[in-house]
C-alpha cells in the first residue's frame, strides 16, 4: 500500500498548471461517444477515474485515439450506435462515471453491468435509478448499491424530476437517459450543482434550457461531434490554494484553472476567512471560464460556512477542513452529509486524520466544528480517498513534526502528477510504495 510522508514545510512558491479537469473530462468522453463525427479533445485527464470511462466507451464499441498527452479523440458511433461490452463495465473508483453510465445504459437497446472498486460498491446508486425506473428504466441495484444491472431494451419517456439531492451526477444521469426519451425531460435543483453536462450538451448542439435551478433536455435528432479544451480541474488546484493561504512564501500562481461559478465555493469560502486570493486572466475554453489563480499568505479566522455555498465546494471539504485547522478560531460547517457518501465519509474520515495530528474538532451528523490551532506530526490513514490524502499532504506546511498518510495509491484517480508538482513549489513529501 503505498504511502506519502511529509516533513513540516518551509512554505510554498512558484507558478504551476494542475492536470485537467474531471468532470469534463468523464463527460467529453460520453458525450462524443454518442456523436455523430470524430470529438477532439485536448487538456484531457489521464487520471484513472478518466481511464476507467475511456475503457468502457472503448467496450461499448467506440474507437478512442491518444495521440499525444491530454489528446483524445473520440470517433462518435451516433446516437444508436453503441454496442454490447459483452462483459461487466469496471468504473474503478469513479462514481460521477458509474452514475453518469446509468443514464446512458438506460435506454440501450442491450443489457449491461456495472461494477467498481470496493469503495464505489458500497455508494448509493438508487439516487439515481429511481428517477430513471420512473423514465421507463429497467434497473436493479443490490441494496442500493452496485452492482447495478440494466435491462436493454426499455423505451423511455421524459419526467420532470424535483431532485430530493442536490447532486449534478443524478442531473446529469437523467439528462443523459433523457435524451433518447420521447418528449424533453426536465430536472429541477434544490441547490445549484455544478453545470458541465448542460454546457457540453449546448456545445454538441443539444437544446438545453436552464434557468434558476431548472433544466430541461430536448430529445436531438444527433449529437455533433466537436472540439473540447479542458481546463485545469479547480478541484485539484484547490489543494494549492489551500497550501499557498496557509504556507505561501512569496504570491503563488495556479494557471489555466476552470473557474465555473458552479464549482467556486471555496474562494468564496477561503474569502470569507479572510484570503488573499485574486482571478486574473479571464478567458474561455470553450463553454467553461478559465482564468489564473493568485494567491498571497494571509491570516485565516475561523467563520461559519452559509449552507448555499456546499454544493459549490463539495469537493474541497477535505482541502477546506486544512485550511480551517490554520485558522484563528472555530470554524463550522453544517448542511454538508453529502460529503459522508463519496469516495470515503469524508467527515468522519477528515476528523479522525485532524485528530491524529492534534487539531481539536467535533464531528455532526452533517458537518464538522474544527478548532483550528497548531498542527502536529502523525499518522493519517486516507481510507483510499485521494482528497484526504492530497489535503493531509498540505496540512504539512503547519506541522511540527512528521506527517505520514496512508492509502495514497487513489491520488492517481484524480490527480496523476500531484506529488512532484507538490515537490515542485516546495512541499517536502516523500512517496514509498
Ligand atoms: C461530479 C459531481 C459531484 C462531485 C463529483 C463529480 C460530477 O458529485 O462530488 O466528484 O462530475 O458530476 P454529486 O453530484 O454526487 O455531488
Amino acid at each position: 500500500m503505498a504511502d506519502y510522508r511529509v516533513e513540516p514545510g518551509t512554505g510554498i512558491a512558484g507558478r504551476l498548471r494542475v492536470p485537467g479537469d474531471k468532470s469534463i473530462s468523464h463527460r467529453a468522453l460520453m458525450f462524443g461517444a454518442i456523436a455523430s463525427g470524430t470529438t477532439h479533445v485536448t487538456g484531457f485527464l489521464e487520471g484513472e477515474d478518466c481511464l476507467s470511462t475511456m475503457q468502457a466507451v472503448s467496450k461499448l464499441g467506440v474507437t478512442v485515439h491518444r495521440p499525444g498527452q491530454g489528446e483524445v479523440r473520440v470517433e462518435g458511433v451516433g446516437l444508436h450506435g453503441l454496442r454490447a461490452a459483452g462483459s461487466m463495465l469496471d468504473m474503478g473508483n469513479a462514481g460521477t462515471a458509474m452514475r453518469l453510465f446509468m443514464g446512458l445504459m438506460s435506454p440501450q437497446p442491450f443489457d449491461s453491468e456495472l461494477v467498481g472498486d470496493s469503495s464505489l460498491m458500497r455508494r448509493p446508486m438508487e439516487r439515481v435509478a429511481k428517477p430513471l425506473r420512473s423514465m421507463g428504466a429497467q434497473i436493479e441495484t443490490q441494496d442500493g448499491r452496485p452492482p447495478v444491472r440494466i435491462r436493454g431494451g426499455a423505451k423511455l419517456h421524459g419526467i420532470h424530476y424535483d431532485m430530493p439531492v442536490a447532486s449534478a451526477q443524478v442531473k446529469s444521469a437523467v439528462l443523459l437517459a433523457g435524451l433518447y426519451a420521447q418528449g424533453d425531460t426536465t430536472v429541477v435543483e434544490p441547490a445549484v450543482t455544478r453545470d458541465h453536462t448542460e454546457r457540453m450538451l449546448q456545445s454538441f448542439g443539444v437544446e438545453v434550457f436552464a434557468r434558476g435551478g431548472t433544466v430541461t433536455v430536448r430529445p436531438p435528432t444527433r449529437l455533433e461531434a466537436t472540439s473540447i479544451a479542458v481546463p485545469g480541474d479547480f478541484s485539484s488546484a484547490a489543494f494549492f490554494i489551500v497550501a499557498a493561504c496557509i504556507g505561501a512564501r512569496e504570491p503563488v500562481v495556479i494557471e489555466g484553472v476552470g473557474v465555473n461559478p458552479t464549482r467556486t465555493g471555496l474562494l468564496e469560502m477561503l474569502a470569507l476567512m479572510g484570503a488573499d486570493l485574486r482571478l486574473v486572466n479571464h478567458r474561455s475554453a470553450g463553454a467553461e471560464p478559465v482564468a489564473d489563480i493568485e494567491i498571497r499568505p494571509a491570516r485565516l479566522h475561523g467563520v461559519r460556512i452559509p449552507e448555499r455555498l456546499v454544493p459549490l465546494a463539495i469537493d474541497e471539504f477535505p482541502a477546506f477542513f486544512v485550511a480551517a485547522a490554520c485558522a484563528d478560531g472555530e470554524t463550522l460547517v453544517t448542511g454538508a452529509e453529502e460529503l459522508r457518501v463519496k469516495e470515503s465519509d469524508r467527515i468522519a474520515v477528515m476528523a479522525r486524520g485532524l485528530d491524529a495530528v492534534g487539531v481539536r474538532n467535533e464531528v455532526l451528523p452533517d458537518g464538522l466544528r474544527i478548532e483550528g490551532g497548531p498542527i502536529g506530526g502523525g499518522v493519517v490513514d486516507s481510507h483510499g480517498d485521494h482528497r484526504v490524502a492530497m489535503s493531509f499532504a498540505v496540512a504539512s506546511l503547519r506541522a511540527t513534526a512528521p506527517i505520514e498518510i496512508r492509502d495514497v495509491a487513489n491520488v492517481a484517480t484524480s490527480f496523476p502528477g500531484f506529488a512532484g508538482l507538490a515537490r515542485s513549489v516546495g512541499l517536502k513529501l516523500e512517496e514509498r510504495a
